[in-house]
């Protein structure tokens, strides 16, 4: 069965086509970085712009770069959500399109259902597993139990660990997305420097809050004056940049490590994963690892092009959801909703 994925929920037009659910033949992403940077974040309006300039050519690439031709796609897999409900128009129309012209099923995919999938293309997905989704809209965990029993067992109350990234790095003049410019930053940097809270640890509650470490970080720069001054005076703060990028990766990487092996030892699986954008960052991936090592669990972490957004995850979860594929599509809505509004089998709640 070959599978077309799109996937426009953000920044990224992407589109993809696996075949049978587990083999990638091609998976093309145009990234939207260089728009968005000088304004330290996503301009919705100018996301969905982009998209519509893209989508054609990025979902012929994909076609050409599997060798495959329309006429051969059995299965359109799209993005209706949680997303940018602009952006996520662009890529479901795009499909509802091709679908009616072509007379191909079409299935709308969870995002965040779509991360939970990504494992599917490469050693295959865990079960029973914990998995961490982390990325610039959403930080969840999920117990997976089997791939249609899938528990939502801890959110983020506030922003989303990238989301405190990119807000970090737009504080400190690092340009977007922050994630990758911390990382490097932090490379040079001392992450015990400065001190920061760790919120929401310490308890069995396996909810995130990122916003108040976001906070602390803007309060001390506010107090040492760095955010008054321009480019040229902001040389004699008493930490350095990479001393205060160390320190803010190093409590966003603590708090998901505390939280993922939390929740593993509640719901008592042997396997952890880690997906969404955030799993690239290299400190998570070597702490969860060395985690695993200390609490006897296995840990599997997707390729870094497999944790960013990407229609192969999306293709991937479609593949999984084939049974509800439809040509009748007129009723297929794009939605806003973040991980607490999870349609579908995502549910909140600890089972048994
Ligand atoms: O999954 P993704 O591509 O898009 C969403 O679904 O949001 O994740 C993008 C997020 C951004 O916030 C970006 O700063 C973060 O992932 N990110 C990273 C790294 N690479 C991307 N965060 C930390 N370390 C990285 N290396
Ligand atoms: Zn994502």
């Amino acid at each position: 069965m070959l599978i077309l994925g799109i996937e426009t929920s953000c920044d990224d037009t992407a589109a993809a086509v696996i075949r049978n659910g587990r083999e990638t033949l091609s998976s093309v992403v145009s990234a939207q970085d260089e728009l968005h940077a000088p304004y330290g974040g996503i301009v919705p309006e100018m996301a969905s712009r982009m998209h519509l300039e893209k989508i054609d050519t990025v979902v012929n690439k994909a076609l050409s770069e599997a060798a495959v031709s329309i006429r051969e796609i059995d299965l359109i897999a799209v993005t209706t959500g949680p997303g940018l409900v602009g952006s996520l128009l662009v890529g479901l129309s795009y499909a509802k399109g091709v679908s009616f012209a072509k007379d191909i099923p079409l299935v709308g995919v969870d995002h965040i259902k779509g991360h939970l999938f990504s494992l599917e293309l490469a050693d295959g997905t865990p079960i029973p597993s914990i998995a961490l989704v982390a990325s610039g809209g959403h930080t969840a965990l999920f117990h997976l139990r089997s791939r249609d029993d899938i528990q939502l067992v801890g959110t983020t109350l506030d922003d989303a660990a990238g989301e405190a990234m990119d807000k970090a790095a737009k504080l400190l003049n690092l340009g977007y997305p922050g994630g990758p410019v911390i990382q490097s930053e932090a490379r040079y940097g001392d992450p015990g420097a400065l001190p920061l809270p760790r919120p929401l640890t310490g308890t069995d509650n396996l909810d995130f809050s990122f916003s108040g470490l976001k906070t602390a970080l803007f309060t001390w720069l506010k107090r040492h004056g760095y955010l008054d001054r321009t480019s040229e005076g902001r040389d004699d703060l008493p930490l350095s940049i990479p001393d205060i990028a160390a320190s803010f990766q190093e409590a966003v990487v603590d708090v998901l490590v505390i939280k993922c092996r939390q929740a593993v030892e509640a719901f008592e699986v042997g396997h952890l994963f880690i997906a969404g954008g955030v799993a690239r960052n290299e400190p998570l991936r070597k702490r969860v690892v060395q985690a695993a090592k200390e609490d006897g669990f296995r840990v599997h972490l997707p390729p870094p092009e497999l944790c960013t957004d990407n229609a192969a995850m999306i293709a991937a979860c479609g593949f999984h959801s084939k049974n509800e594929a439809s040509t009748d599509i007129l009723d297929l809505n794009a939605y806003s909703t973040k991980a607490l509004g999870i349609k579908g089998p995502l549910k909140r709640g600890r089972s048994a």
